[in-house]
This record gives structure tokens, C-alpha cells and sequence, in this order.
């Protein structure tokens, strides 16, 4: 049995992990806090938990009483909040996993572009493993710090690895358009006019067009599956639901291909992958069939008219997108079956 703790166990990532961690066999919750001006029971923010998770929540005051409780820290917090906890926890051994993008960004110079604020941690950078099992299972086992993808990038980064590596890229890799839309959970929890009901119910919207800050990390590791530089034309939009991510990549065919060679190289790339579900053809995605869990969906369909392949995915946000694959990582950190507490 190991001991975990959430710092931001308030918010909608904190909130799935309290969720899984609860059931999970092999771990113990030993903290749970957030910003919070008083301790509060977790059930009172998440009536949810009542009868089921019965813990106080306390303000977060530093890493000191928390570290002599955890093995493990998740941290569900902000960006540039992460970078300053993280270090602490890492000095005492602890193994940490942020769901921040904090430490997703090799080069702290692009961090610093898209995030709009200094890295304070560069040193982190360098041993900091990106937490996407499928391509980086090996180093996530031996892992201290574990940088949590983001949620567009885990849908389309999946969609998309198998036909960008090196050498076996069917597609040309200087036309790459995204086009995702997410579940209004994906914003967080703290209320905002863009989230309020009467604003997004019925609507839907484009935002952050050619400027969205998932960009780079996507592009750093389709760049390094391809052994090239790629850029991206990546275009987020939001849709009244609560959860859920549909990404649809369109891509230009090198050369005339079958439905079913591109089968060989999914399957092939995947194989033994327990997350990932490849999709019969002509069957598409859907996010009601991944809500509530861990997996992720693909399929794909060639425009013959247009020569381009499309590849759609879907995963829950909350769950392949952020404290589902947060789990999967500490599993595997810890020796655990890769699947435990999230079958
Ligand atoms: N939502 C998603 O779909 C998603 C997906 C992938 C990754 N992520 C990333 O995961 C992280 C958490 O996202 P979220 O959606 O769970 O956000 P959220 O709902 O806004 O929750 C943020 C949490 O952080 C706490 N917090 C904020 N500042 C703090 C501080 N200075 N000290 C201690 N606690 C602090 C908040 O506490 P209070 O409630 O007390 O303010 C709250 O518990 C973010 O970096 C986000 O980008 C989110």
C-alpha cells in the first residue's frame, strides 16, 4: 500500500483523482488540500463523495506536514504553481506527478512564450518525463517527476504518433491541420463568463485560434516521434458538454493507401496498449463512449477526392486526459498492473 496525497483535491482534476485513488487497492489518501481559506470535508465540496471518501481538506501552508504523510504527490494545480512545490517534494525522495504544464516543455524558452512566465525550475526539465505510457512506458517506471500531458495533446498526439514516426510516416509531415473540440470541464472550476450556462448552452466557439498554448507540446512530441521539426495548425473549440475531447486531424496522403495498411501500422503501433481502442472502419469516435474512462479512441477514414486522411479520436478530458492517465503513470512508477483502479 502506498500514500498519496492531492494538492488542489478541490478542483475538477483533484476532484477524478479523489475519485480513482479511492478505489484504488495499492493506495492510502493521506492529504488532501487546496488554496481554501479553512479546512472543509471533502463530501461538502463534492457531495459526490459522501458516505465514500470521509476526509477534512486543508488549506495548503507549504510542503511540511504534507511530506512525512505521502509516497506519492499529485499535484492539480495551476501552472507556475506547480514549479514551486514540486522541487520539495523531489529533494525528500518523493515521486511527483503534476498535471500542470509546468514541466511538459523541454526547452524552458518556449515555456516561457506560450505560458507567459519565467521558468523557475529549469534544472527540473531535463529528467522530467513526459506521462504518455504509450510512447514513454520504460521511463515513466523509473520516473521521480512526472509531467502529465495535456488533454488535446494526449488526443492528438495518439491519433497521430503511429503515422509520424520516423521512417513509417505515410503522410506529409508540413500539412498537419487540427481541429478539437472539449467538454466545458476543461476549463476547470473557478466560474468564468465563457463557462456560465447561459453563455455556452446551445452556442459553440472557436477561441484561442493559431495561438493555443497546448501547440508546442504537441509539436515537441510529434517533432520527436518524427526525428524532424513539425508544426502544427491547431485550432481548440469549445462545445456545451460537460466532458469529453473529439480532435480531428486532417492530413495529405504521400501516396495512395488502403484503409487496412493504415490498420497494420495502428495495430502494429499499439499493440498490447490497454488503453487504447482502435475502431473498426467506417466507425468513428465518439465521446460517449470514453466519459468516465481511461481510453482512448481512434479511427480514421481517407478522402479519395481530396487525397487527405482524416483521424479522429476521443477521450474524457478529466480522465485519458488528465487524472486517469495521472493514475496509469503512478502505476507503472510504482510496479503496480498498468490497468489497476481504472478498469
Ligand atoms: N480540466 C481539465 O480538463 C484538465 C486536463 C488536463 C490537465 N489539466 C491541468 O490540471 C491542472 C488542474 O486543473 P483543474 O481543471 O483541476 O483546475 P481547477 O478545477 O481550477 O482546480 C485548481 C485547484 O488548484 C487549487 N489551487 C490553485 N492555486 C493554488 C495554490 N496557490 N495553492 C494551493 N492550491 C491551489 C485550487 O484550490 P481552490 O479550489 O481552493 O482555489 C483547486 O483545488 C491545471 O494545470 C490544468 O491545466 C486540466
Amino acid at each position: 500500500m502506498i500514500r498519496a496525497g492531492i494538492i488542489g483535491a478541490t478542483g475538477y482534476g483533484g476532484k477524478e483523482l479523489i475519485r480513482i485513488l479511492s478505489r484504488h487497492p495499492e493506495v492510502e489518501i493521506t492529504s488532501l488540500t487546496a488554496k481554501l481559506d479553512a479546512p472543509v470535508s471533502i463530501s461538502e465540496v463534492f457531495p459526490f463523495f459522501r458516505g465514500k471518501v470521509d476526509m477534512t481538506c486543508h488549506p495548503f501552508e507549504g510542503t511540511g506536514v504534507i511530506l512525512p504523510q505521502v509516497d506519492v504527490i499529485f499535484l492539480a494545480l495551476p501552472h507556475r504553481v506547480s514549479m514551486e512545490i514540486a522541487p520539495e517534494f523531489l529533494a525528500r525522495g518523493k515521486k511527483v506527478i503534476d498535471l500542470s504544464a509546468d514541466f511538459r516543455l523541454k526547452d524552458p524558452e518556449v515555456y516561457e512564450a506560450w505560458y507567459k512566465v519565467a521558468h523557475k525550475e529549469r534544472h527540473l526539465l531535463e529528467n522530467a518525463v513526459y506521462g504518455l505510457p504509450e510512447l514513454y512506458r520504460e521511463k515513466i517506471k523509473t520516473a521521480s517527476l512526472i509531467a502529465n500531458p495535456g488533454c488535446y495533446p494526449t488526443s492528438i498526439i495518439l491519433a497521430l504518433a503511429p503515422l509520424v514516426r520516423e521512417g513509417r510516416n505515410p503522410v506529409e509531415l508540413d500539412d498537419i491541420i487540427i481541429d478539437s473540440k472539449t467538454g466545458i470541464s476543461g476549463a476547470g472550476r473557478s466560474p468564468s463568463l465563457t463557462a456560465h450556462f447561459p453563455e455556452i448552452n446551445e452556442d459553440m466557439l472557436a477561441y484561442k485560434v493559431a495561438g493555443h498554448q497546448h501547440t508546442p507540446e504537441i509539436e515537441q512530441e510529434l517533432s520527436n516521434l518524427a526525428g524532424r521539426a513539425i508544426k502544427i495548425t491547431f485550432t481548440p473549440h469549445l462545445v456545451p458538454i460537460t466532458s469529453g475531447i473529439l480532435s480531428t486531424a486532417y492530413l495529405r496522403l504521400k501516396k495512395k493507401i488502403q484503409w487496412e495498411a493504415l490498420s497494420v501500422i495502428y495495430q502494429d503501433f499499439y499493440q498490447g496498449q490497454p488503453f487504447i481502442r482502435l475502431l473498426p472502419e467506417r466507425t468513428y469516435p465518439r465521446v460517449k463512449n470514453v466519459v468516465g474512462t481511461n481510453y482512448c479512441e481512434i479511427g480514421w477514414q481517407i478522402d479519395e477526392r481530396t487525397s487527405r486522411l482524416l483521424v479522429i479520436s476521443a477521450i474524457d478530458n478529466l480522465i485519458k486526459g488528465a487524472s486517469g492517465q495521472a493514475v496509469q503513470n503512478m502505476n507503472l512508477m510504482f510496479g503496480f498492473d498498468e490497468e489497476t483502479g481504472l478498469k
